[in-house]
C-alpha cells in the first residue's frame, strides 16, 4: 500500500503517517512551514494552493490512497481550494481519497449531528470546511 498524506507535519496528519509506517506502507508526507519528523516516511514539501504543484507531486508519488488533513483556519484557499486541488489530483491518478473536515462546518447546536446533515456554518472557516 502507497499512501500520501497531505498535511504529514501536522497533529493528525503525523499520526496517520506513523501508523502508515507502523503498519509497513509506503508513506509519503508531506508539510509546508513545518517538517515531518516520522521515522521511515519520506517527505515533500507542498503548498496545496498550486494546483500544478499538487497534481506533479501525486502523479510522482502514485499513491494508492491520499489522505487530505491539510487546512488554515483563516485561509480558505488553503482549507477550500487546497481540498479541491487534492481531490481532483487524486482522481487523476485513480487513488482512494479520505479527505478530513470539522465538526466547525455545523451551526453548534446542543443536539447531536446525524452524518449526513447538510452543513450550517456559521463562520467563515467552517464555510470553508463545507466548501471543501
Ligand atoms: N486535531 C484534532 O483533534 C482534529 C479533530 C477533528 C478534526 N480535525 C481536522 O483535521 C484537519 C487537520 O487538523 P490538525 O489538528 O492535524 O491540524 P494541524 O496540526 O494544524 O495541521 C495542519 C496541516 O496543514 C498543513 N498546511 C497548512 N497550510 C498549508 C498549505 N498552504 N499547503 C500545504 N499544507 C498546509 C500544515 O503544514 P505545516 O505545519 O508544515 O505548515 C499541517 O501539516 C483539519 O481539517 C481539522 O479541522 C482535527
Amino acid at each position: 500500500m502507497r499512501l500520501l498524506v497531505v498535511g504529514g507535519s501536522g497533529f493528525l496528519g503525523g499520526e496517520v503517517c506513523r501508523r502508515g509506517a507502523a503498519a509497513g506502507w509506503s508513506v509519503v508526507g508531506t508539510c509546508h512551514c513545518g517538517r515531518v519528523a516520522v521515522p521511515g516516511v519520506g517527505t515533500r514539501r507542498l503548498d496545496v494552493t498550486d494546483r500544478d504543484a499538487v497534481r506533479r507531486l501525486v502523479a510522482e508519488v502514485r499513491p494508492d490512497v491520499v489522505v487530505g488533513t491539510a487546512y488554515r483556519a483563516d485561509d480558505w484557499t488553503v482549507t477550500a481550494d487546497g481540498a479541491a486541488h487534492v481531490a481532483y489530483a487524486a482522481a487523476e491518478v485513480g487513488a482512494r481519497l479520505v479527505h478530513l473536515s470539522s465538526d466547525a462546518l455545523h451551526g453548534g447546536r446542543p443536539e447531536p449531528y446525524g452524518d449526513d446533515e447538510p452543513p450550517s456554518p456559521i463562520h467563515v472557516y467552517g464555510a470553508a470546511e463545507t466548501a471543501g
